[in-house]
């Protein structure tokens, strides 16, 4: 992926397994954010394919819509939690009663219950994450992207969230792909680990093998926090 003369991501060549935690690390600017909008399709790459089920993704109808991407800073529609969470059933046009239902579910697992008629823009900085996180997962997306979710958040509301990636992906088997700077979390919830440094996806593994034997010298200066980003 290039923007103007820079090349932000190089040749990545990256599966994602059905079901898994994916935790995709690297130090800012590193080119997380664009990658998970790459797969958002919010990007297109100069070169390269993207893949689904090992079908090309441009010949498969609504992707797009059995994925959905939690952006690093969500943006709070000025009205209430519940349309905020409801914005994605409306756009595709689901009837108000299972509306309803799907709203006060994502509210349930997100901890919100109750919420819904309260004013978006007067929740907490933790609630609003909560929110957003609502929103992204109310339509049962098959892939949640995840970019940042628990940044500038206290300790309590980052275990919650955890909490919800876990119970997500367990209960519905969605399949998650986390950009995120906090290492301890990556211990705590992931099953793989990726570490893009400069646009260069330099190791892939599982969490147990990266943690234990890094196979690049930079992988284990950021996995031990010696880089400074
Ligand atoms: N639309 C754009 N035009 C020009 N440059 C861009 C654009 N989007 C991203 N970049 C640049 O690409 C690089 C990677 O940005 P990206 O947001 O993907 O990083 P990141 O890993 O998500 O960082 P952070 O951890 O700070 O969120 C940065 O240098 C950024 O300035
Ligand atoms: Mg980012």
């Amino acid at each position: 992926m290039v923007f103007g003369e820079k090349e932000v991501l190089k040749d990545i060549n990256l599966q994602i397994m059905r079901g898994e935690i994916f935790a995709l690390v690297g130090p800012s600017g590193s080119g997380k954010t664009t990658f998970l909008r790459l797969l958002n399709f919010f990007e297109r790459p100069e070169k390269g394919n993207l893949e689904f089920n090992g079908m090309e993704t441009s010949g498969i109808i609504n992707i797009r819509r059995r994925m959905s991407l939690l952006f690093q800073t969500p943006a709070i529609f000025n009205k209430s939690v519940f349309e905020n969470v409801a914005y994605g059933l409306k756009v595709r046009g689901i009837d108000k009663k299972t509306i309803e239902k799907k709203v006060s579910e994502a509210l349930d697992i997100v901890g919100l219950s109750g919420l819904g008629n309260q004013k978006a823009r007067t929740l907490s900085g933790g609630e609003a994450q909560r929110m957003a996180f609502a929103r992204a997962i109310v339509y049962d997306p098959e892939i949640l992207l995840l970019d940042e979710p628990t940044a500038n958040l206290d300790p309590a509301n980052v275990m919650k969230i955890e909490e919800i990636i876990k119970r997500i992906r367990k209960e519905r088997e969605t399949t998650i792909l986390l950009a995120t700077h906090n290492i301890p979390q990556v211990r705590r919830i992931a099953d793989r680990v990726g570490i893009l440094i400069n646009g260069e996806l330099i190791e892939v593994n599982t969490k147990n093998a990266i943690f234990k034997n890094p196979g690049d010298n930079r992988s284990e200066a950021f996995l031990k926090g010696e880089m400074i980003y």
